[in-house]
């Protein structure tokens, strides 16, 4: 069948009818549909290594569990040209299907039509899904592939966007919201995956910007492409906007389904829990090997990750950006966790403020979901300097310290070898009201480090000693001996235990099976008030 014939039919419905059964009718609608912006759209489409958003639908869900909605969805538009094409769908397909058997909501633009731009019956079709996925409790998932608000249909599409944000914004905690970023994602546009709680984008052409490099040369001449200004690179190392980013498509919706695996359908469910082969009462011998003994020297604490948690489980978020935090979701005995650990390989794992930022989104979104907490502390503190106190470390570390104290979720922490000074306390301290809190047995607790320490308590008597270095050295082993230990915390009960490096995995996942019904009431109030 004709596009030509199918338009006609649709902004006529008496042509032709009399020639075609109500069956065909239906037919040539949907295989109309089907076609988006027609074969050559979908030819341009694929000759950059794009594939349309049927097909990403398709790669996304389980086979076969597609059931789409709102396929007969035209725009309503008159101007500049509008009346003489009703795409069928509007540039958007819709509905809902199964992700490893559970349901999910989505949408995904199609950019063949009029370049996915979004106006009011696009809008519509979106928002359509995400009250369904509200009410049914279900996540949601949008894939953006779009040129931004439909120009023809002026404030119809900045409101349609309005009415996007307000509902991203009241599902925020309720259900998870994913966005996947495919293609451009200009203007206004981008504060609807700015408000989800994870952003994927593939590694060529996915962009997020507010304002194109056209707009940034005219208002600031500065010059620059697509690439330097939004890429998923970018976004991935600098900004933070993105949280997962893959080489391809398939690959990058591959990462949907595995982070969906961790979560509940919704805020009154728990996380699934699944069967991993990894035997519970493993010993973690090789930790031994990995950490050294030395607090200052460096090691990759996604080494200890990987032979804590369950075998290949680890998960982690935004991998790239604040390196000196890494965040991520994993398995204990198949139960889903959430991990916050500082990575001594990264700037010596100080905290920072993009580092307190990644943090405390990550504890917030866990806490939402009833995803445990365990935090793996290894920290000489926050970061110095004027850079970071101009630039609000003050704000920014507030953050974590708000994140942890908020989250009811079980709480596990275990510091390894260094916990000093604000980080001590930030770091799922105990009185952070953290439920188990365990230390190895090298652990140092205190103020500072004693170098800090000893040069300020005892430099008096270190400048007037005969022998200055043999004295500092004394001083330190002294202080090491009296403060910088796990004991004097123990002693007081901030930490629950000392345990054994090739105990953590046993000791934590105790911890963790003795928290499952953990309950913790909280004072009625509107809302806090985190600091931003
Ligand atoms: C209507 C649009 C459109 C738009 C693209 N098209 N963007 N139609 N409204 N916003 C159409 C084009 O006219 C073209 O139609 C088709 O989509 C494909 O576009 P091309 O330009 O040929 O594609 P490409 O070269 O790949 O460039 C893609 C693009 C570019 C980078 C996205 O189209 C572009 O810069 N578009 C404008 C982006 C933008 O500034 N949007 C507004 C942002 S402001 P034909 O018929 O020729 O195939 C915004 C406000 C949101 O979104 C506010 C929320 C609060």
């Amino acid at each position: 069948m004709e596009m030509g014939i199918l338009n006609r039919l649709f902004v006529d419905p008496r042509i032709d009818h009399w020639k075609m059964s109500a069956k065909n009718i239906l037919e040539a609608k949907r295989k109309a549909a089907k076609l988006g912006g027609g074969e050559a759209q979908i030819e341009k489409q694929h000759s950059r290594g794009k594939k349309t958003a049927r097909e990403r639908i398709d790669l996304l869900l389980d086979p076969g569990t597609f059931q789409e909605m709102d396929v007969f969805v035209t725009h309503r538009a008159t101007g500049l040209g509008m009346d003489k094409s009703h795409p069928l769908g509007d540039g958007v397909v819709t509905g809902w299907g199964k992700v490893d058997g559970r349901l999910v909501y989505v949408y995904a633009q199609d950019f063949t039509v009029l370049g996915g731009s979004l106006g009011e019956s696009h809008g519509r079709k979106i928002t359509k899904v995400m009250d369904l996925a509200i009410q049914n409790g279900a996540p949601l998932i949008g894939m953006n592939d779009s040129g931004g608000a439909r120009i023809q249909e002026g404030v119809d599409s900045l409101a349609a966007y309005g009415e996007i944000f307000y509902r991203n914004t009241r599902a925020s905690g309720v259900i998870p919201q994913i966005s996947v970023i495919l293609g451009p994602c200009a203007g206004g546009a981008v504060y609807s995956p700015g408000i989800t709680d994870f952003v994927f984008m593939t590694e060529k052409n996915a962009y997020m910007f507010i304002t194109g490099p056209e707009v940034v040369r005219a208002v600031t001449h500065e010059d620059v492409d697509f690439d330097t200004l939004g890429s998923a690179a970018v976004h991935h190392s600098k900004s933070g906007v993105a949280h997962f980013t893959a080489p391809d498509e398939e690959q990058l919706l591959q990462q949907v389904r595995w982070l969906l695996s961790y979560l509940p359908s919704n805020n009154l469910e728990q996380p699934p829990v699944v069967q991993t082969q990894d035997d519970p009462n493993r010993l973690t011998v090789e930790i031994e090997h990995i950490v050294p003994e030395e607090p200052n020297r460096p090691y990759d604490i996604h080494d200890v990750i990987d032979v804590v948690f369950d075998r290949e489980t680890f998960l982690e978020v935004q991998p790239e950006y604040a390196g000196n935090l890494v965040v991520g979701f994993a398995r204990l005995n198949g139960a889903p966790v959430g991990i916050v650990a500082n990575q001594p390989a990264v700037l010596a794992g100080v905290l920072d403020i993009n580092a307190s930022d990644k943090g405390a989104r990550f504890i917030r979104f866990c806490d939402a979901y009833h995803i445990p907490l365990i935090t793996l502390i290894d920290t000489p503190g926050f970061l110095p300097g004027t850079e970071q106190e101009h630039n609000g470390i003050i704000r920014h570390g507030a953050k974590m310290i708000y994140a942890y104290a908020e989250a009811t979720v079980p709480k596990l922490a275990l510091i390894m070898r260094k916990a000093y000074g604000g980080a001590y306390i930030v770091m799922s301290s105990k009185h952070l009201r953290s439920d188990l809190n365990f230390a190895w047995p090298n652990a140092e607790i205190a103020v500072m480090g004693p170098e800090g320490a000893v040069q300020i308590v005892f430099r008096k008597e270190i400048e007037a000693a005969e022998n200055p270095e043999a004295t500092r050295l004394e001083k330190t082993r002294l202080y090491r001996d009296e403060l910088a230990n796990p004991y004097v915390a123990a002693s007081r009960g901030y930490l629950d235990d000392v345990i054994l490096p090739e105990e953590t995995r046993i000791r934590l996942l105790a911890g963790l099976e003795s928290l499952q019904t953990k309950r913790q009431s909280v004072p009625q109030r509107k809302h806090g008030n985190i600091p931003l």
